[in-house]
C-alpha cells in the first residue's frame, strides 16, 4: 500500500520499540480505579430503599468525597486465557492478546510521535528535572491530556480494526467506558485495560463472547474519546495529520475510526448486455457509466470524469411495467462486478427497497442514510439503486405518502444534491420507476440523466426477445 498525500508513516521500528511496554501492560500492573466501579462490587445487591450514599461526607468544598478504591492487580493475559478455560490458550485467545498488544504498541508509538511533534517530550524532561517553569505548567497539562486522548483513541481504533476479521455475529453490550483517565498516556491505557479486564471477567464466558466484548469495548472507547476530544485543547497536531501503519494497512485519521473496506457479496442474477433487448439509449448509457466508474482513482479519491464532466452521479430510468428496468440494473451491476473483479477493486451494490421503510419515527431516514453512506464510501466502487422509487420515496404534500417515505425523500434529496454533496466519481445512483410523475418533483429534478426504458419496439426486437425467452 502506498501513502496518500499528507499521510505519514508510523515506522515499524517505532511500533516494535513499544512492544515490550505493551506486553508489560497486558501481563500485569496495579490499578486503583478512580471513576469506574469494579464489577464485583457493582454486582452486590442492596435491599430496595436502602440508598447507596455514604453516611459520612466530607464537608470540605471541592474535596473528592469518594472512597478511594484499593489498588487491584490487573492480569489481562491470565484473564483472557481463563475464558472458557481448558488450561492451554486457544488460537482465538492468542489472537485477541496479540491484537491487544499490537494496538497498545501502535498507540504508544503514536503517543511518542505526538510528544515529539508538539514539544511535549521536552516539557516532560524539564518536569522530571524540576526545571519546568510555572508559565509552562498549563501547556504541559493540556498536552499530556491531548496525548492521552490520542493514545486512547488510537488504541480503540487499532483494536477494532485488527479484530474485525475475527469477529463473529455474537455481539455483547458492554455499556459505556468509565475509567477514562487523561493525566498521562500510560495511566490512560492502564485505566481502560483495567476496565476491559473487568468487562471480560463479567461478560465473556466463551471465545465468541470474548471477541465480542473486546470489539464492543473498542467501539465504546472510541465513542467516548471522540466526544471528549471535541472540547479538549491542543489536539491539532493529532487531528491535522494522518498516519499509516504499513504492516497492518491501518490508517489513523484523527478521531475517525478506520474501517476495513468491505465489498458486499452480491446475490443477484446478472444479465449480459446481449440479454437486454431494445432500450438502446439506456443500455449504452449504462454500459458507458459502468466503464467510467472504473476510471476512479483510489489514491486521490477522484474520478477524472467527475472533474471533466460527463459523469452521471444520479439517473432515473423510467418506462412501462415489464420493459426491462430491473433487467437493466442486473446488467449494469453485472458489468461493474466483472470489471471490479478484473481490476481487483471492491464493489458494493445496494438496493434501497420497501423493507427500509420503518414504522418508527426517524428510522426510515436512518436506513436511507446508511444506504447512501455505504455506496458513497470512497474506498469502494459503489452502485446504489432505488427500484420502483415511487413506492419508496414520498411526495411532499401528498396525503398518501407515509412519514417514513417522506423521510427517505428528504435524505435522498440532501444526498444527491445537498450543501455537502461531494461527487468523487466512485459511485452512481439509479432510480427506477413506472410512474416518475409520482416521485417528488425536486427529487426527480436531481437525476442527472433520464434513461428511457421503453422495452422492445421493432419487429426485430420482438424476435430477439422471443428467442431469448424460448431459450434452446
Ligand atoms: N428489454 C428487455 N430485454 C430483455 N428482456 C426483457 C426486456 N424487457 C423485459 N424483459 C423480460 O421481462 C421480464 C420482466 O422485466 P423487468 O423485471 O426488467 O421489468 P421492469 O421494467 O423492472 O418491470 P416493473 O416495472 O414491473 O418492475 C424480465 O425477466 C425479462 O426476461
Ligand atoms: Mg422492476
Amino acid at each position: 500500500m502506498s501513502l496518500n498525500a499528507g499521510q505519514m508513516e508510523l515506522r515499524e521500528e517505532a511500533v516494535r520499540a513499544e512492544s515490550p511496554a505493551a506486553l508489560a501492560l497486558l501481563s500485569g500492573f496495579e490499578h486503583a480505579p478512580r471513576v469506574g466501579v469494579a464489577r464485583e462490587m457493582a454486582g452486590v445487591e442492596r435491599s430496595p430503599g436502602v440508598g447507596a450514599a455514604r453516611r459520612f461526607r466530607s464537608t470540605t468544598p471541592g474535596l473528592v468525597t469518594r472512597q478511594v478504591a484499593r489498588a487491584g492487580a490487573v492480569h489481562l493475559v491470565e484473564r483472557v486465557e481463563a475464558v472458557g478455560g481448558d488450561g492451554l490458550p486457544s488460537p482465538v485467545q492468542a489472537t485477541v492478546l496479540s491484537v491487544l498488544r499490537r494496538s497498545a504498541a501502535i498507540a504508544l508509538a503514536l503517543g511518542a510521535e505526538f510528544a515529539a511533534r508538539t514539544g511535549l517530550d521536552a516539557l516532560k524532561r524539564a518536569n522530571l528535572e524540576g526545571t519546568l517553569g510555572a508559565d509552562k505548567r498549563v501547556a504541559f497539562g493540556e498536552l499530556l491530556q491531548a496525548e492521552a486522548l490520542a493514545v486512547l483513541h488510537v488504541f480503540g481504533n487499532a483494536v477494532a480494526f485488527l479484530l474485525a476479521p475475527h469477529a463473529s455475529e455474537v455481539t455483547v453490550e458492554v455499556g459505556g467506558v468509565e475509567e477514562v483517565l487523561t493525566d498521562n498516556a500510560p495511566l490512560a491505557l492502564q485505566g481502560v485495560l483495567w476496565e476491559l479486564d473487568q468487562d471480560i471477567g463479567a461478560l465473556a464466558s466463551d471465545e465468541a463472547q470474548l471477541v465480542g466484548v473486546v470489539a464492543a469495548f473498542a467501539e465504546a472507547l472510541m465513542e467516548k474519546i471522540a466526544a471528549r476530544a471535541v472540547t479538549a485543547p491542543r489536539l491539532e497536531t493529532f487531528t491535522g495529520a494522518s498516519w499509516q501503519v504499513e504492516a497492518d494497512g491501518f490508517a489513523i485519521n484523527g478521531f475517525s475510526p478506520a474501517r476495513k473496506a468491505k465489498g458486499s457479496t452480491i446475490t443477484m442474477q446478472f444479465k449480459k448486455p446481449h440479454e437486454v433487448v431494445g432500450n438502446h439509449i439506456a443500455k449504452y448509457q449504462a454500459m458507458r457509466l459502468a466503464k467510467m466508474l472504473m476510471a476512479y482513482d483510489f489514491e486521490h479519491k477522484l474520478n477524472p470524469f467527475a472533474e471533466l464532466g460527463g459523469f452521471i452521479f444520479t439517473f432515473i430510468g423510467d418506462g412501462k411495467p415489464g420493459t426491462g428496468k430491473t433487467t437493466l440494473i442486473q446488467m449494469m451491476a453485472g458489468m461493474i462486478h466483472e470489471y471490479c473483479g478484473v481490476a481487483g477493486y471492491l464493489f458494493r451494490y445496494q438496493n434501497l427497497s420497501v423493507d427500509n421503510i420503518d414504522s418508527y419515527q426517524g428510522k426510515s431516514g436512518q436506513n436511507a442514510r446508511a444506504f447512501i453512506n455505504a455506496v458513497l464510501d470512497p474506498a469502494v466502487i459503489g452502485f446504489g439503486t432505488i427500484d420502483d422509487i415511487d413506492q419508496i420515496a414520498g411526495k411532499r404534500g401528498d396525503r398518501q405518502s407515509s412519514a417514513g417515505a417522506l423521510e427517505i425523500t428528504s435524505v435522498l434529496m440532501d444526498a444527491f444534491a445537498g450543501a455537502n454533496t461531494v461527487v468523487r466519481g466512485n459511485c452512481t445512483f439509479g432510480m427506477f420507476s413506472n410512474y416518475p410523475e409520482n416521485v417528488d418533483d425536486a427529487l426527480r429534478q436531481r437525476a442527472g440523466a433520464r434513461f428511457l426504458v421503453d422495452g422492445p419496439q421493432t419487429r426485430e426486437d420482438y424476435i430477439d426477445i422471443l428467442a431469448l425467452l424460448l431459450g434452446k
